[in-house]
């Protein structure tokens, strides 16, 4: 998708539609009332009649018959001024995007001052969003769908949007291409999360891998089945033990053209569970089918590495993702296995379902031996997440008070929410086990999530780390949340990673 800045007399702008964001319980700003007025004042009509209630994220969307160059207006609620955030606009608008995207290829955006002066002030923390970048955020996220396999679907995109309202300026240009680059990574994490099992393993996933790498001129290193071997990888070998895909390890790597005398290098882990029936431990039937997209975290760190390779931080970073599937075949790890991870820790594999923590634990390994000094995983790792912070929102926990600051401050620039759960001392009795030195899942039903967490931390080598649970985040079922996010796959964590080595101080 293009976007570009224009200022223009409102009547005159040449778009397939005309989206007219406004405030709840507030007069129309001067823009929408040009564009209300000239239409005979139809919307003011339809508020009074109670036709529309102006409650987020409603939308209506009027014929204009020729009475403006646009032959649509699409009348967008944005809620309550109080509430509006650079989160709720980028939803709005991905909304509103979702719905015209078969129809009109080019839309314009209209933007009042009354709605930029309600993203000014501070709600929950996320002022700082440019808007401008939010928007376009918005409307190439509504390029998204969940069609991929179905003939009856439009591959139909928006592919140019114009935005009024904002001023123009190189900023504002860079803004509004960062947004629309970013809404395609987000996207592209989507479609591979959506993706069913049989159409996405491990060695496809390379194949992924191999696109974003020459695309973004990375270097891409695949490690198969006897290198992991050698290497010690016990756990990701465990996991994979119970079915026919061979597994994977990918390691893509952005450099900075002028070398950094800081030497820091992070590393993104991602979790690339290509499908998880909870091998020997098997899932219940209801909803396994949404395990086809537990490989999220692992499409998040490479389309935020693919990213980087466009925007260029200062600092070296690494996406590193083990990829398999957890399967219950006759070969398959049986509760109660021990195995020995690439760091030399046993572990009682005692839930043969937490399988994710066990793939990490031997990917995060691996890239400290690569020289990584900074880490965050990202994962859909426990069910409890949900239970902890609902769905809109990814977990983070860590060892280093700054690294976690630097995701937090990334997540807020990305209008993702991240929270930041505890891990302390008493959590740590989770690892306790008779046989090995921590087995994978302490056997109670409490702090599921955080007890991941600990789990995760024996491998990082006390080197700066977070884990990001995306297990509810990742994916949004209806009815959880109708009205505040369109359904399906969320792509989440792309753009907070994408913004994190700018965070790294
Ligand atoms: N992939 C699941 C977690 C998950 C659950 C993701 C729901 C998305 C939606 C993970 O591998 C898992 O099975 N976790 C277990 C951990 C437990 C055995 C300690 C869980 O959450 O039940
Ligand atoms: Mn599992
Ligand atoms: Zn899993």
């Amino acid at each position: 998708m293009q976007a570009q800045a224009i200022e223009s007399d409102v009547t005159k702008i040449q778009a397939d539609c005309l989206i007219v964001p406004y405030l709840q319980g507030e007069v129309l700003g001067e823009r929408a009332n040009l564009i209300d007025r000239a239409m005979g004042g139809v919307w003011a009509g339809m508020v009074e009649t109670g036709e529309v209630t102006r409650n987020f994220p409603e939308r209506k969307l009027v014929a204009t018959l020729g009475r403006l160059a646009s032959p649509r207006v699409l009348f967008l609620s944005l809620g309550k001024a109080d509430q509006l955030d650079g989160y709720r606009l980028r939803n709005a608008l991905q909304f509103a995007a979702r719905d015209l995207r078969r129809f009109c290829s080019r839309v314009a955006v209209v933007v009042d001052a009354s709605v930029r002066d309600a993203l000014a002030a501070p709600v929950t923390g996320q002022a700082s969003q440019s808007p401008a970048r939010a928007i376009a955020e918005g409307v190439g996220l509504g390029n998204y769908h969940l069609g991929e396999f179905k003939k009856s679907e439009s591959t139909a995109q928006i592919a140019e949007l114009l935005v009024v309202g904002l001023g123009s300026g190189s900023d504002l240009a860079g803004a509004l291409a960062a947004g629309a680059r970013l809404a395609d990574a987000t996207n592209a994490t989507r479609v591979l999360q959506w993706r069913p099992s049989n159409h996405l393993n491990p060695a496809d996933f390379v194949q992924e891998a191999e696109r974003v790498a020459k695309a973004g001129g990375l270097s891409l290193k695949v490690i198969e089945r006897p290198e992991m071997e050698k290497l010690g990888m016990g756990a990701l070998l465990a996991v994979a033990r119970g079915s026919h895909q061979p597994p994977k390890l990918i390691m893509l790597r952005y450099k900075p053209r002028s070398s950094d005398r800081s030497g820091r290098v992070l590393a993104l882990v991602g979790k690339g569970i290509t499908f998880d029936t909870g091998g020997i431990s098997l899932k219940p039937n209801p909803g396994m089918v949404t395990m086809k997209s537990d490989m999220s975290g692992a499409a998040a760190v490479l389309q935020a590495i693919g990213v980087m390779a466009k925007t260029e931080p200062h600092i070296e970073v690494m996406a590193v993702a083990p990829l398999t599937e957890n399967m219950p075949g006759g070969g398959a790890t049986k509760p109660g296995d021990v195995v020995t991870a690439m760091n030399g820790k046993t572990i009682e594999i005692n839930n043969t379902d937490a399988e994710g923590r066990l793939v990490l634990a031997d990917a995060l390994c691996y890239a400290v031996s690569q020289g990584a000094t900074h880490l965050v995983d990202v994962a859909t790792l426990t069910g409890a997440v949900s239970i902890a912070l609902g769905h809109p929102v990814t977990a983070a926990m860590g060892n280093s008070p700054e690294l976690v600051a630097a995701v937090r401050a990334a997540a807020v620039e990305a209008g993702e929410r991240v929270w930041e759960l505890p891990l302390l001392p008493e959590h740590d009795v989770a690892l306790t086990c008779d046989i090995a030195d921590v087995r994978n899942t302490a056997g109670i039903p409490a702090a599921g999530t955080i007890n991941g967490a600990v789990f995760i931390r024996e491998f990082v080598s006390d080197h700066p780390w977070v884990h990001l649970d995306i297990a509810a985040s990742s994916y949004h079922a209806e009815p959880l949340l109708v009205g505040v996010v369109p359904k399906g796959p969320t792509g989440v964590m792309t753009r907070t990673l994408a913004h994190l080595p700018f965070h790294l101080g």
